[in-house]
Formats: C-alpha cells, sequence, structure tokens
C-alpha cells in the first residue's frame, strides 16, 4: 500500500461538527475527544476556529499541546478566514503542536462574493494569494478552501485554486458547504481540478473533499471525490456539523475497507475497531443522539429482526452480513466490575475502554463508582461510559452545583420540588417550586435560583442498561435568552440511577455551559439577560 494513495483523514469533529445547534463542547471535552481521535488514527484534527473567542483558542492550543505532541501525533490544524488577524490566531493556537497546519478559507461563489463579502472577483483572487503567502511565512503546511465551491464558476474556481497554488498552499480542500451536488457533479468538479491546478497529478498538492449533507447525498459526493482523484476527506464522527451535518467518517472509513477493490489503490490507517467508541463518546459529549438506524454506528446497524433474516444468519452471517459487528467495535469485551472490585481493577477496565484519566479524574471516577456499586450490583462498561461522560460535563468553572434535590409527586396535588445550590463561593441557595410534572417543578426551582429564564425544549431519558437498577442518561436542550431577543440552545447531560436527579444536574449542567460561554465571550455579554 503506497503512501501517495493513503486517503488523509482529516476530521473535523471538534470545528465543523462542534457548529452543530447546541453542541457547545468545553475544554475537557475537547481535549477527550481529540484523544479519541488520535487513537483511531485519523491524520488532522481540525481543533477549533481559534479567533471565535478565547475558549476557542485555549481548546486548539491545549489539543496542540497534549495531542499535538503524542508519538505520531497527527496534524492539529486551526481554520482561519482569509485574513491576518485570522491567521496570526491559528497559528498562535497551532504552533505547538508538531505538525501545525493553518486551514484559511474564504468563498468563491458568486452569491457569497456578493451578499456576504461584498468583493469583485479580482479581490477575490488577490485575497486568497496575499492570505495563502501571509500563512506560509509561519506555517509550512497551509490548507486553502474555496468555501461554497460547489456552486462556484468552474473556471473562477481553478483560477483562484491555482493562484493558491502558487502562493504556497499544499493542500487545496473543495467545499459543497451547502450541500448542493450530486455525486456525479462533485466528481466532475474533483477531476477537473485535478487536471487543471499544476502540482495535483505530481502529488505535491493534495485535493480534499468537504461535503454537506442537506440532501444526504455527503458520504456519496466523498467518495465521488476520492473515485476523482481526492487524496483527503474532510468528516465528523457520527456526521455532526451544521444543519444536517458533514459527511460521517465511519461510513466513508468502512467503505473504504468493505469495498476494497472498488476504492483501490486507495486505503486508510484508521483502526475501525475504535468507531463504536468514538461514535459514542461524541453522541454523549455533544448530546445528540445517534439514530439507530445509522450506518455503522447506530444501535440497530447490526440488529437483524426478520425471522428470514435471522434464519440466515444463523447458518451464515454472510447471508445478511457485509461487515463484522467487531470490526467496528461492536461488542468488544464486556466485563462487569461490582462492589468488589478496587481501584486496580477499574483503572485498568478503564484503561481498556480507552479512558486516560489523570490521578485527579481516577480518583473521582473512583468515588463515583463506589457510590453506584451500592445502588447496583453490576457495573458495565456502558454504567462506567455514562459515569464519565457525566463527570466531564461538571467543570472547576460550573457557577452552581446541585447539593440537594426533592420532589413530591403523585396524583391529586402539582408536584412541589426543592432544590439547594452550591455557588462557586461555596454558598447556599435554596428555593422551592411547584411545576406540570416532577421534572418540570425542578427546571423551575433552578430558573429560580439561578435567576436564568431558561426554557426546557428537549428531554430524553434512557437506561443505559437493562434491569430495575439500571442508570438513567437524560440529556436536555434548554434556550437561554439574550438581550437583543434571540435565545441560544444549550445541552446538558447527567447520568444517575435516580432519574429526577439525573433531569437536574443535566439542567443545571445546560444552565451552567449556557453561563460559562457568556464569560468566555462566545456569544458576548449579550447571553443571559437577567443575570
Ligand atoms: O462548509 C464549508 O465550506 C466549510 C469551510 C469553512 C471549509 O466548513
Ligand atoms: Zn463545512
Amino acid at each position: 500500500m503506497d503512501e501517495q494513495n493513503r486517503l488523509i483523514i482529516f476530521d473535523t469533529t471538534l470545528r465543523d461538527g462542534e457548529q452543530s445547534p447546541g453542541a457547545t463542547l468545553n475544554l475537557a471535552e475537547k481535549l477527550e475527544i481529540a484523544r479519541q481521535l488520535a487513537r483511531l488514527g485519523v491524520d488532522v484534527i481540525e481543533a477549533g476556529f481559534a479567533i471565535a473567542s478565547p475558549g476557542d483558542f485555549e481548546a486548539v492550543s491545549r489539543i496542540a499541546q497534549e495531542v499535538g505532541q503524542l508519538d505520531q501525533a497527527p496534524i492539529i490544524a486551526s481554520l482561519a478566514r482569509a485574513q491576518k488577524g485570522d491567521i496570526d490566531r491559528a497559528w498562535g493556537a497551532v504552533q505547538s503542536a508538531r505538525r501545525p497546519r493553518i486551514h484559511t478559507f474564504l468563498a468563491t461563489s458568486d452569491i457569497h462574493l456578493e451578499y456576504k463579502l461584498k468583493m469583485s472577483r479580482g479581490d477575490c483572487i488577490e485575497a486568497a494569494g496575499d492570505m495563502v503567502q501571509y500563512a506560509r511565512r509561519m506555517c509550512a503546511d497551509v490548507e486553502f478552501s474555496p468555501e461554497d465551491a460547489g456552486r462556484s464558476d468552474a473556471e473562477f474556481l481553478y483560477q483562484v485554486c491555482s493562484v493558491a497554488v502558487q502562493a504556497g498552499a499544499t493542500t487545496l480542500n473543495i467545499p459543497d458547504t451547502v450541500g448542493y451536488l450530486t455525486p456525479s457533479e462533485y466528481y466532475n468538479m474533483i477531476a477537473g481540478l485535478a487536471a487543471r491546478v499544476p502540482g495535483v497529478k505530481e502529488g505535491r498538492i493534495v485535493l480534499s473533499t468537504h461535503c454537506h449533507n442537506d440532501l444526504g447525498m455527503a458520504t456519496a459526493n466523498t467518495l465521488a471525490g476520492v473515485l476523482a482523484g481526492a487524496r483527503q476527506v474532510e468528516v465528523t464522527v457520527n456526521g455532526i456539523g451544521e444543519r444536517a451535518g458533514n459527511t460521517s467518517l465511519e461510513e466513508v472509513v468502512m467503505a473504504l475497507h468493505t469495498r476494497k477493490p472498488v476504492y483501490a489503490p486507495v486505503w486508510c490507517k484508521v483502526d475501525t475497531t475504535q468507531l463504536v467508541r468514538a461514535s459514542k463518546m461524541v453522541s454523549a459529549m455533544t448530546s445528540i443522539p445517534v439514530q439507530p438506524n445509522k450506518a455503522i454506528v447506530g444501535a440497530n446497524a447490526f440488529a437483524h429482526e426478520a425471522g428470514i433474516h435471522q434464519d440466515g444468519m444463523l447458518k451464515n452471517a454472510l447471508t445478511y452480513e457485509i461487515m463484522r459487528p467487531e470490526s467496528v467495535g461492536w461488542n468488544a469485551t464486556n466485563l462487569v466490575l461490582g462492589k468488589h472490585s478496587g481501584r486496580a481493577a477499574l483503572t485498568d477496565r478503564l484503561k481498556q475502554m480507552g479512558y486516560d484519566l489523570t490521578r485527579e479524574e481516577l480518583d473521582k471516577a473512583f468515588v463515583r463508582f463506589k457510590e453506584l456499586c451500592d445502588k447496583k450490583k453490576v457495573v458495565s462498561d456502558a454504567d462506567l461510559e455514562a459515569l464519565l461522560t457525566d463527570q466531564f460535563e461538571s467543570l472547576a468553572t460550573d457557577m452552581y452545583r446541585l447539593h440537594m434535590l426533592n420532589c413530591t409527586t403523585g396524583t391529586g396535588n402539582k408536584p412541589v420540588a426543592s432544590v439547594i445550590l452550591l455557588d462557586t463561593d461555596n454558598e447556599l441557595h435554596e428555593d422551592a417550586a411547584i411545576g406540570n410534572g416532577p421534572v418540570n417543578a425542578v427546571c423551575n426551582c433552578i430558573n429560580r435560583i439561578t435567576g436564568v429564564d431558561a426554557k426546557l425544549v428537549e428531554f430524553h431519558v434512557h437506561a443505559v442498561t437493562e434491569g430495575v437498577d439500571a442508570i438513567a442518561n437524560v440529556t436536555i436542550r434548554v434556550e437561554l435568552p439574550t438581550q437583543d431577543g434571540r435565545r441560544y440552545v444549550f445541552s446538558g447531560r447527567s447520568a444517575d440511577t435516580d432519574t429526577l436527579v439525573a433531569s437536574g444536574r443535566a439542567y443545571l449542567a445546560a444552565i451552567n455551559r449556557g453561563l460559562a460561554q457568556s464569560k468566555r465571550g462566545v456569544v458576548s455579554d449579550k447571553v443571559v439577560a437577567n443575570l
């Protein structure tokens, strides 16, 4: 398998993926996802958009310093508009990685140039050349994206791309920003660029795909691009991203593995057995559930319901299965731990599950594990997973922590909740409220204490395992108001054997995220009007 035909897997879960509504991730979560991406073996991690906020800058920098310094570290990239300030900030964030990359972009479609950028085509060509050159003065690895390439004039696209290459771009990424193209159109666009942009045929310049899924064609378009000569794909775990999302990493990787002769000589070096774990981690941390029928990583992806299918499967799995579930990480080991298991057993199990925790994080996990063992006889991998993703949710930056929660409910009377929260100075704040249901009463109570006019817009609860002692995993989305009258969505999650406690913690986590974002300047100080 030759290097020239190795498909570079560029993961943008932490940048384009995080642009999914409500998917804001905190620093600890971003680092944990980046470590999992490195374990998966992706080649490039786009860790964020450094100029977007101080929080984004910090996250990209930390990922560059930690994950970007591992043995065989992936390239760490930051997005930057084609502007000096953005490029400086991107470089500031990625420069400590062993292999840093600046990814700069400028729209090339007439729609974007006229209405968004108010730029002429001439200005666009000049800015693309100047800014790629500017980035190249700092960083040897510069990627250029003509945004909305899919709706750009083909001749003009060739011109801009050629100028970017002359200015020093080493990768040309071709976005179908609005998910508009069909596979044959995307194929032709990539093939056209491969034939005409100097350096692509010689292998000096890598062409890259970046497809959105608005018409459900992101994976098909990406694979068409690979057949046309692209040697980098920009993808996200679970296909999360703006609007209908990006191309899903697991689908592209498994298409390549399962249909080798179709894509040969192209290959990739991803460890496919880490796919399910990455999917679960991203889903838990972004609070974006994976649809059960999602290819590769959906709960039903390998479930056979019809009698005829089950019969076939029993005779030979090849009858209805084109991939083995183990090959993507389903049903790996599922050892159970219990109250007799000690710290070493837990540490060992977590390591095998891929969690690389600090001593402090392990201490915290062990306390919660022991608490769980008092309530639950056996603790499975799924339970540990729920506990851990919950653990990443609470941060030192949280403004409030749940100290006590009580609720009386039943027939006849309205449910009444009483809650005590601890603030960052360890001061207690308590109140009580009624609601239409117990969860509503708890949320109303938290609103009264924090003074935040939050509105619950989504509530999901699922049992992590079977049985009466199962942990309830609660995912919540809340809308927080801003002074300008807009409302932003934040998500929160929590896991507990008590559904109401998990609901209260998840609701508070979403509020804490909103408050932290407003403090860090992500959505500016406009966020929470009532504070
Ligand atoms: O979809 C898009 O055009 C992008 C670019 C910024 C690469 O995400
Ligand atoms: Zn995109």
